[in-house]
């Protein structure tokens, strides 16, 4: 077993977890300031943000130096002690890989456009221009063209995010070489991974407008294993937006030596319009989202590895997203940890899911920070959208959502800064924050920490098989997990109604694993579910 296989990851967003020196940026001695607190929770590892020199176009996600730290976050010598001090409590610390682009100060970049001659000309993807335009349609992710002319040699770059984000050329020997030596360079320094920014893109043909899942991006990921990962007890993780089960077991398949998990987004583009963007927003149905999740639990059974998640620094909170975020906070935000944390693969806690975070709610642009949102709110504006419909998608799917700071007390600024934020605390910080649910034993943080230890110390959570039941229920979500002899019913109400359950499971039952309403005994042939309730009991014969 890996140690990845049984742990739980908690991804830390460094610009709003702690500020420790009152300049509204939270930063890497605020992060150690919080290591004991996630010891408590139970997690591994902490998936790191970007905490490398970026002009900070996409928060960090444009890098101009990936061996050195933003003066915002610290030193160096602060991340040495973070990775030392989270390693003294059983913590690894997994960075952030963003190598499919640079910052377009990045030096590699500043030598490549002074000349078409320059020896860095080639780590980047230049074209020259066609019919006085750029050389195709292709757009990009941050909205319009996916090129940028450059007057200084007259030829169009690549940028598949913003077009402060030129895109590595991994065609270039010398650009995987240099890749593989900073990977090196952080390996050597004992950290616990990496998780990989969008690297199914690296091996695009951006003239035959393949972006995702290019010919030759296996054999750089197994290529990138063989010069830096291989004999390393580390785990990596893939973002993959474009991922299917049968990518998915590519890379993660361990005959295969490239990563040991990625991110599928299967289940969080469910609520999208075919074939339309994020922001064209459709209801969920909800059979086929029970479809997609068991999908992938079948899938990578055996040769692969799933890895399990509701939230990142990219997505709203879960609890506001599918859950219930006023009347139901609570149970909702407990029913969807349960949901996940008793799946099969590696789960990932996103900063603040453990205290049910909400959604931010914002009436005007000015509010926002995203460069995501700021550009499609322009765009759109142009289109002939409606400030009104603009601002209620950024409000449902805006990545600020994620971003607002960490809730630790009911103190001024929720304990997050002694300045003003860089992003506002939500205003409900006093009454969801860290310490009020710390301590009291029925908190969804406590179902959080009580989900952890299920995992380590039941291989079945591990190992178990997994099973969906009632596939066709409008709003019951109902799985078994088995293994070795022994199974478990894992049932949820997944709406704000009470549900009358009848179910042909007439086995005899055992005791209530977690239940966010406390009951002790449950019946699966017939029972009634009150809103959001969420139990896991054991089957017997
Ligand atoms: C995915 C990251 O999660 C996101 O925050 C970033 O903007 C893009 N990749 C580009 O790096």
């Amino acid at each position: 077993m890996k140690w990845w296989q049984n742990a739980v990851i908690y991804q830390v967003y460094p610009r709003s977890f702690q500020d420790s020196n009152g300049d509204g940026i939270g930063d890497i001695p605020g992060i150690i300031s919080r290591l004991d607190y996630l010891k408590y929770l139970g997690v591994d590892a902490i998936w790191l943000s970007p905490v490398y020199d970026s002009p900070n176009d996409d928060n960090g996600y444009d890098i101009s130096d990936y061996q050195a730290i933003h003066p915002d976050f610290g030193t160096m010598e602060d991340m040495d002690r973070l990775i030392d001090e989270a390693a003294e409590r059983g913590i690894r610390i997994v960075m952030d890989l963003v190598v499919n682009h640079t910052s377009d100060e990045h030096q590699w970049f500043v030598e490549s456009r002074k000349s078409k001659t320059n020896e860095y000309r080639d780590f980047y993807i230049w074209r020259d221009p066609v019919d006085g335009g750029p050389p195709n349609d292709m757009e990009a992710a941050f909205g319009g063209s996916a090129w940028e002319y450059d007057e200084e040699t007259e030829q169009y770059y690549l940028h598949l995010f913003s077009k402060k984000q030129p895109d590595l050329n991994w065609e270039n020997e010398n650009v995987r070489q240099s890749v593989y030596d900073m990977m090196n360079y952080w390996l050597d320094k004992g950290i616990g991974g990496f998780r990989m920014d969008v690297i199914d893109l690296i091996g695009k043909l951006p003239d035959e407008k393949i972006t995702s899942n290019g010919p030759k991006l296996h054999d750089y990921l197994q290529e990138l294993h063989e010069a830096t990962l291989k004999g390393r007890d580390v785990m990596t993780v893939g973002e993959t937006w474009g991922v299917t089960p049968e990518a998915a077991k590519l890379y993660s398949d361990p005959e295969r030596h490239e990563l040991s998990m990625v991110f599928q987004f299967e289940h969080i583009q469910l609520d999208e319009k075919s074939n339309q963007s994020k922001w064209d927003i459709k209801e969920i149905d909800f059979v086929e989202w029970k479809e997609v999740l068991t999908k992938w639990q079948i899938e990578l059974k055996d040769n692969g590895w799933n890895s399990l998640f509701w939230n990142n620094h990219d997505l709203p909170r879960v609890v506001s997203r599918y859950g219930n975020d006023s009347e139901y906070r609570v149970e909702s935000a407990k029913l969807f940890a349960i949901l996940l944390h008793l799946m099969k693969g590696t789960p990932y806690i996103f900063q603040g899911e453990e205290i049910g975070m909400t959604n931010r709610t914002i009436e005007s642009i000015d509010e926002v920070d995203d460069i995501e949102s700021i550009n499609m709110y322009n765009e759109r504006l142009d289109e002939g959208y409606t400030h009104e419909e603009l601002i209620h998608v950024i409000n449902v799917k805006g990545r600020d959502n994620a971003r607002t700071p960490m809730q630790w007390d009911d103190s001024d600024q929720a304990g997050f800064t002694t300045g003003t934020p860089w992003l506002p605390v939500q205003p409900n910080y006093k009454e969801i924050n860290v310490e009020a649910s710390r301590d009291s034993s029925d908190s969804i943080f406590n179902t959080y920490r009580q989900l952890i230890q299920l995992r380590k110390h039941n291989p079945l959570v591990v190992w178990g098989d997994y099973e969906l039941l009632l596939p066709d229920h409008p709003s019951v979500y109902a799985y078994k997990r088995s293994y070795k002899g022994k199974t478990w019913l894992i049932v949820a109400n997944v709406s704000g109604k009470v549900e009358h359950l009848v179910s042909n499971i007439t086995n005899s039952v055992g005791d209530v694993i977690v239940s966010n309403y406390d009951k002790e005994s449950f019946d699966p042939k017939q029972s009634v579910l009150q809103p959001y309730e969420a139990i896991v009991v054991e089957l017997l014969d």
